[in-house]
Order: C-alpha cells, then sequence, then structure tokens
C-alpha cells in the first residue's frame, strides 16, 4: 500500500485542484513544529496565484475551503488552520493502523520502483598486487550500500569491482620477479611450452615484490626504465608476461575476496583494467573513423571542451587514448570499459563510486564516451567521497606514516568495540567465542555507520572511542536497539505472547508508525542522489522513535491487557523487520545477543 504521506498528499492535492489552483501547490510533508504530524502549505501560494488573476483572497480562506473538502477523506483525522494558512494534519487513527499492519506483514511495502533499470555499480577498486588500504575502504563500504539500496527498489544492479590490473604495478611486479628468479619460463623469450598452471608467486610475494621495485625506481632510473619496458612488453602482449600477470591476478582476486568478504563486501563481477585491453584496438580504431580524435605532440587525443586553454589550463582537459609512447592510459581502459559494459550489459546506468580527487578523470571519460555517441550524459555519473582523515586532518595513516591496510584498520575497530564491550558489561556472561564475534559485529558497524552517515562528499575524522559508543549517532546504538527487540521477542516468546493486530493507540506509537512510513522515501531519495546518509538517518530515528514507544508502553509487563500485547508486540516485530532491512541494505548484521 502507499505511504500514509502519499495518501494524504493525494487529498490535499485533489482539495486544491477543485478550488481551482495547480495540484503541485498543496504537495504534503512531515511537519518539523509539533502541532501535527504533517502540515500543507498550499494556501498561502494559492493566495499568491489568486492575486495574480487579480482576486483578492485570504490564504485562510483558502485554507478553510480546502479543509471543508478534505474532511470529508476518511484518511483525514484531525485537520486545524493555524497561523497565516498553514494546514496541520493529523492522519485518522484507521490510516495509520492499516499502514502499520501492511508493513508488518511486508516489511519491503512500498519500496519497488515502477520501471527498474540496469544499473551498474563501479566500486572498490583495489588495485592488483598492492595490498587494500583504507582509501578502498570508503569505496567498498559506500558501493556496497548504493548498490544494495538499488537493489532494493528492484532495479537489475550489477556490482563491478573494477581491479587496477594494468599499470606500472604490473611492470614493477614482473622486472622485480625477474630479478629475484630469473629462470622461470616467463621470462624465457624463446620458451614456447605451456605454462605452469601453479603461481611463481604468493600474496606475501606481491606484497614484498611491489614496493621493493618501486623504492629501487624511485631513486634508479635504471631499474625504473626496466619497469617501464615491462610494462610496454606486457601490455603489447609478451606472451609470458601475459601468463604472469593471470597469475598475479588470480592470487589477487583470491586475497581480495577474503578482504572484501571480511567486511561483508560482494561483488558480481571481478573485472578490471585488463581483461578490456583486447577491446582497445578497435576502439581507438573507431574513434579515430568517427573524427574525434587528434594527435597532438605525438599523442593521441579527445577534445572534450572546446574552451579547453592549454596555456591557462583553464576549462577541461583532453582525454588521453594514446601516450606518445603508444602506451595505454587510465583513460583509455575506462573507455574501453565503458565499451565492454554496453556490449555486455547495455546498462541504463552506470554509477562510478570513486574518491572525489578523481572528478575530473570521470568528467573527461564521460564526455569522451557522449562525444563518441555511446552514452547520454545523464547515464554516467561519478558519485564521489571525501577522505577519511587523521585527527590533524590529512587522510588517515598510520602511527609510523604509511598507508593503513584494512586488515589493520578491521582489528583498531574489533579492538575498540571489544574495549567498550567491557567497559559496560554487555555480554559478560557469555564465552569468549561469542564474545569475539560481537566485538567482530561492533567494530564493523561501527566502522561503516560512521562512514555512511555522513553526506558522502564530506571528509571525517576517524575515531574508533567515538564510532564505537553506545549513545548517540553510532553503529552500536542501533545493533543495540535491534538487539534489545530481538531479546523482548524471545521473553514474548517464553510467555507464550504472540503478535497480533496492531492498534495504534498512545502518541508514542503514532509516532513511531509515521517513521516507519517514511522508509519509502528514505530509500528513495538515498537512490535518487546515492547517498546513503539519508537512510542512516531513517533508521537512527526509528530506533529513537521506538525506543520512546518502549518507555511509553511497555509489552509484556503484567498490567497490560493481551490484546494490548498482541498489539505492542506486532509494532516491535514491524519495528525490528524494518531495522534488519535497512541495516542490511547499509551492509550492518547485528548480532542475535549481546
Ligand atoms: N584502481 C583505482 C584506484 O585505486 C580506482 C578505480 C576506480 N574505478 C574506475 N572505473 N576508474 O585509484
Amino acid at each position: 500500500m502507499p505511504s500514509i504521506l502519499s495518501e494524504l498528499d493525494a487529498v490535499a492535492r485533489a482539495a486544491f485542484e477543485t478550488l481551482g489552483y495547480p495540484a503541485a501547490i498543496a504537495a504534503v510533508r512531515e511537519s518539523d513544529r509539533g502541532d501535527a504530524p504533517y502540515q500543507c502549505n498550499g494556501a498561502m501560494a494559492a493566495a499568491g496565484i489568486a492575486k495574480k488573476r487579480g482576486e483578492k483572497v485570504n490564504p485562510r480562506d483558502i485554507a478553510a475551503q480546502a479543509v471543508e473538502i478534505m474532511q470529508a477523506n476518511a484518511a483525514m483525522g484531525q485537520l486545524d488552520i493555524a497561523g497565516p494558512g498553514f494546514i496541520n494534519i493529523t492522519p485518522a487513527d484507521a490510516l495509520l493502523t492499516t499502514r502499520a499492519n501492511a508493513l508488518l506483514s511486508d516489511p519491503t511495502s512500498g519500496l519497488r520502483v515502477e520501471s527498474p533499470q540496469t544499473i551498474v555499480v563501479d566500486y572498490g577498486g583495489a588495485n592488483v598486487a598492492k595490498p587494500m588500504h583504507v582509501g578502498h575502504l570508503r569505496s567498498a563500504v559506500l558501493g556496497e550500500a548504493i548498490k544494495r539500496i538499488l537493489r532494493a527498489q528492484g532495479h537489475k544492479v550489477i556490482g563491478d569491482v573494477h581491479m587496477g590490473d594494468w599499470g606500472l604495478q604490473m611492470g614493477h611486479l614482473i622486472s622485480e620477479l625477474a630479478e629475484e628468479q630469473p629462470n622461470l619460463p616467463y621470462f624465457d623469450e624463446t620458451y614456447t611450452g605451456e605454462y605452469p598452471s601453479e603461481s611463481p608467486v604468493t600474496m606475501d610475494d606481491l606484497a614484498r615484490l611491489y614496493p621493493a621495485a618501486s623504492n629501487k625506481a624511485k631513486s634508479d632510473t635504471d631499474r625504473m626504465e626496466a619497469s617501464r619496458v615491462a610494462t610496454a612488453q606486457l601490455q603489447s602482449g609478451r606472451r609470458g608476461y601475459r601468463a604472469l600477470l593471470d597469475h598475479f591476478i588470480n592470487v589477487s582476486v583470491a586475497a581480495l575476496k577474503v578482504g572484501y568478504g571480511n567486511l561483508g563486501v560482494e561483488f558480481d563481477l571481478w573485472k578490471g583494467e585488463a581483461c578490456v585491453d583486447p577491446l582497445i584496438p578497435d576502439m581507438i580504431e573507431g574513434l579515430k573513423t568517427s573524427g574525434i580524435t587528434e594527435l597532438d605532440d605525438g599523442a593521441l587525443i579527445i577534445n572534450v571542451d572546446d574552451k579547453w586553454d592549454p596555456k591557462t589550463r583553464k576549462g577541461t582537459p583532453p582525454v588521453m587514448l594514446l601516450a606518445s609512447s603508444g602506451a595505454v592510459l587510465y583513460h583509455t581502459t575506462d573507455l574501453a570499459t565503458l565499451v565492454d559494459r554496453k556490449a555486455e550489459i547495455d546498462p541504463d546506468m552506470i554509477v562510478y563510486v570513486v574518491d572525489q580527487r578523481q572528478a575530473l578523470h570521470f568528467e573527461q571519460v564521460f564526455r569522451a564516451a557522449v562525444k563518441a555517441d555511446w552514452y547520454e550524459r545523464d547515464q554516467l555519473f561519478h558519485a564521489g567521497f571525501g577522505t577519511m582523515n587523521g585527527k590533524d586532518g590529512k587522510p588517515f595513516k598510520t602511527r609510523e606514516g604509511g598507508v593503513l591496510r584494512l586488515e589493520d584498520l578491521m582489528e583498531i575497530m574489533s579492538d575498540a568495540a571489544r574495549d567498550r564491550l567491557d567497559a559496560s558489561g554487555i555480554g559478560a556472561d557469555f564465552d569468549a567465542e561469542e564474545r569475539a564475534e560481537i566485538g567482530r559485529k561492533v567494530g564493523l558497524a561501527a566502522l561503516k555507520f560512521a562512514d555512511l552517515q555522513n553526506q558522502r562528499m564530506t571528509n571525517y575524522i576517524f575515531d574508533p572511542e567515538r564510532f564505537t559508543a553506545f549513545e548517540g549517532k553510532t553503529g552500536p546504538y542501533l545493533l543495540y536497539a535491534v538487539v534489545r527487540i530481538k531479546s523482548i521477542l524471545r521473553k514474548a516468546k517464553d510467555m507464550g505472547v504472540s503478535a497480533g493486530v496492531i492498534a495504534v493507540a498512545a502518541d508514542t506509537e503514532t509516532q513511531l508508525v509515521i517513521a516507519l512510513d517514511s522508509y519509502a522515501r528514505a530509500i528513495e531519495y538515498s537512490a535518487e542522489k546515492y547517498t546513503p546518509h539519508v537512510l542512516c538517518e531513517h533508521i537512527y530515528r526509528v530506533a529513537q522513535s521506538f525506543s520512546r514507544f518502549y518507555a511509553d508502553c511497555p509489552i509484556l509487563a503484567d498490567d497490560v491487557a493481551d490484546e494490548v500485547k498482541a498489539s505492542r508486540l506486532a509494532l516491535a516485530t514491524a519495528t525490528l523487520a524494518q531495522l534488519e532491512h535497512g541495516l542490511n541494505l547499509l551492509g550492518i548484521e547485528a548480532p542475535e545477543r549481546m
């Protein structure tokens, strides 16, 4: 069934239309004042319209006329006119009750969109060989939430990790391995046999080889040249290097699957830059033929801004398809990926969940893809995000100054969560295993919620202490709310009380139902702007509304009548279902108890 708000909205719009005003001015919204839960401000706009028509009418009179029409509808409980002509609306108890019971039987009621789209979410973006670090955290956490939110609306959503596996880092690995183990068949250009199926390196080797090479290359130009040559030979198809690349990718993907898995992040596609390489020659030929490429100092470019001025560097610089050396660049692989996605998926929409510092890159790529006539501009969206900073306000680093690895970050969070649990005595009587599991879940919830609750463009400070607090707008607070309802339900079961039909009576119940009612709107808004923080706000509001309801309306107390128990228990059940559904969309999992 539609939401309470949309029912009221339809009635108000119809009333204003009957009075000869455009329906749009009568939009109903949740009230920010305490007088009534909803309000309609159409009368003021209507008076303005009337004035333009040369009529002189008082907005309060228009409001009175509208109220008279609206009153006839059973959805309306109480209607009051306030101030210059605001209409305060309290929905009828019957409407609240019907809606509450609809949410009880289907917590996803009203979430689905009418025309689902095919949407690719490009997120994660980890680099092969380099261990995942905190910079990839936000992309994974935000991207996963965006993917799940869009999926909940019924869209067909494909999450693609789009690994970085085609740059200089591959040349570094190859040349470093060549120094370490020159006798491997991959380095023998006369070798024509099959290469071993077993990888010559482990993830630990990769994590060691890459920094070794990159450090040497910083001070040694010959060493750098060796990596460049290896990259170029790999990209122009040297057989042994290709075979090595496959090993590197397989080893990395296996490790990444573990890392992302621990974070609760899953991808549908494990594609990367390397896998679209075979498409590049044809793509370049096609772009040349279409006449949009130019040669610039030996490099092949696409101009994407008529006003671009290379001297002042004002405007959007051109896309670089091929460097003068013939090397393929970041623009090129992203464009080839667009070609690949068009052919394989033909998406209505592609959303890139990538650090805001790459905004220019995406602007350039999008413009080129539009200029090439592959996509419309509004099919491509860069959902950028700010950085997670240390207390010094700079992107977060370890105490030693290095980038923090994701594993270590998760450990910091679990530790902080466990300290909190110990300090508060929560879960004190559980065994060590369960306590560790609770610590992990609380730590992860703390980290994810802290990340997601900010508008994605804002930077935020990594503060495990604050993130793990059980009070305030935090992940642990929400988990606690969920666990508390679960324990009420368990207790009810033990007492033989079961949920019945919800009959909304108390004010705190009305407020809780009104909060639950706005779920679909929060999802809609989050989906439209790719901003999960709106959903976070919503979940927090529901948890708080539940808390107020429960303080006001005991569920299992002896003096509560059976019918009332059953109704309140049902309302708690509906609340739990929505909290769990919403938290799941944020990628947050609650323990059974704590
Ligand atoms: N691998 C890149 C990095 O670590 C991020 C990839 C983002 N996605 C994309 N389609 N370019 O910076």
